[in-house]
């Protein structure tokens, strides 16, 4: 991405934050481009915030020649949006702040410019501090130490995303919690934890602000995460807090009561569902990585045979029906399943969430999904998944 154009986006996403925007302009087609990434009759874009829900929001006016078409969008698909546009379809960008304003200009070579105007007195700014909902994580202890916030409690321009991440992810992660029937020993395991982020996060959620008792363990096969991860844990005083080194394959788990594994690639997303319902786990909750495994054995009957035709439809063919045949065996084996986007971040270009909360098995349903299963799988000529085969069904 350009530079200049990743600046105004760090700006805009700052501003955002600091709640100091006033409106954003986004003009001056670019007439020489021959593919659009919207409607090509567009003028010109307005936005706005707003709050809906309790959450603030950002409106999008689409100027046509002869109507607007408004849309509304969280920060995170504006902030693309936003991205996407500037440079390539218009060559004009304009965010006026509170006390300032940046103007983001390309020439038809693609050189721009951004050019910042202190502005004299104040503009408005639409009040809506008071009307947010507050997060479920602020400027907590671990947040510093993990590097998002500086010591001085500020948070970082370039953890700006992860803090809305880490957030984001809170929120279901306590809707699940919320809606479970889980008894107040908690037992977290979350495979292939990584850098920690979210396993902090779900660590002081449940013992700092929950109140409960929880003993939340990280399983990563990298020793230097593990180590970090471990130190951070001793410095926050987070008693139930481990991490440690080993593979999702290899994990012993026999009583926890949640298991978490966002981004573990391709099988082993199947190896920790694997696990969770070998554990009873009440709640499992993924986020799948790259979806390799019935790539290779798909073959759709008849004319499905044409969703294979061009690359980019196969691979997201195989997303989809991979992550279906997950939803409907944790179907089968007495979850309540939810499937939907997380997140929409370029730190998560995968974004898709399966939660599943144990509602308690019943063999007829378990034999209408595993046939659910099974005739998907015959449609669409796959000879196994590897969840199933780990199943044993
Ligand atoms: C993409 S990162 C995600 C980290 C963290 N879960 C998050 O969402 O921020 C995936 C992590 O899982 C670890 N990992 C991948 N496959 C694994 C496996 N089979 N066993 C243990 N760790 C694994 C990798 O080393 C990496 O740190």
């Amino acid at each position: 991405m350009e530079k200049n154009l990743i600046q105004f986006l760090s700006i805009f996403s700052e501003s955002f934050e600091n709640n100091v925007i006033s409106k954003i302009t986004i003009s001056f087609k670019n007439n020489i481009i021959s593919e659009n990434i919207i409607d090509g009759e567009i003028k010109a874009i307005y936005i706005k915030q707003f709050v809906s829900k309790n959450e603030r929001k950002l409106s999008f006016v689409f100027r046509y020649p002869t109507k607007d078409i408004t849309k509304n969008y969280d920060f995170f698909e504006a902030k693309e949006l936003i991205g996407s546009l500037i440079g390539v379809q218009f060559l004009q960008a304009d965010l006026f702040l509170q006390n300032a304003s940046h103007h983001l200009v390309f020439d038809k070579r693609g050189k721009s410019k951004l050019i910042k105007k202190e502005l004299g007195s104040e503009r408005k700014v639409e009040e809506v501090h008071n009307k947010i909902k507050k997060r479920i994580v602020e400027d907590a202890p671990f947040l510093r130490l993990l590097g998002v916030f500086t010591a001085e409690g500020k948070l970082k321009t370039d953890k700006q995303d992860k803090f809305v991440q880490i957030n984001k992810y809170l929120e279901f992660f306590s809707q699940s919690i919320l809606s479970s029937n889980i008894s107040d020993n908690f037992e977290v395991v979350d495979m292939g934890s990584g850098k920690g982020y979210l396993t902090f996060a779900m660590y002081d959620y449940l013992t700092r602000i929950l109140g409960k008792k929880a003993k939340v363990k990280g399983i990563e096969y990298r020793q230097d995460m593990v180590d970090l991860c471990n130190n951070l844990s001793k410095t926050a005083g987070f008693e139930g807090l481990s991490f440690v080194q080993g593979t999702i394959e290899n994990a012993e788990m026999n009583s926890s009561n949640v298991l978490i594994a966002l981004h573990a690639c391709d099988t082993a997303t199947d190896e920790a569902i694997f696990k969770g319902i070998k554990a009873n786990a009440q709640i499992i909750m993924v986020a799948p990585c790259c979806h390799k495994q019935i790539r290779k054995q798909i073959k759709p009957q008849d004319e499905l045979n044409l969703l294979t035709k061009f690359g980019i439809l196969e691979e997201r063919l195989a997303e989809s029906l991979t992550d279906l045949i997950r939803a409907l065996i944790l179907e089968a084996y007495g979850y309540q399943t939810k499937v939907f986007e997380f997140i929409n971040s370029e730190h998560t270009p995968k974004n898709l969430m399966i939660s599943a909360v144990f509602r308690g098995l019943d063999e007829h349903k378990r034999i209408e999904k595993l046939n659910e299963v099974k005739a998907l799988k015959s449609r669409f000529g796959i000879n196994f998944h590897y969840l199933e085969k780990l199943l044993g069904d």
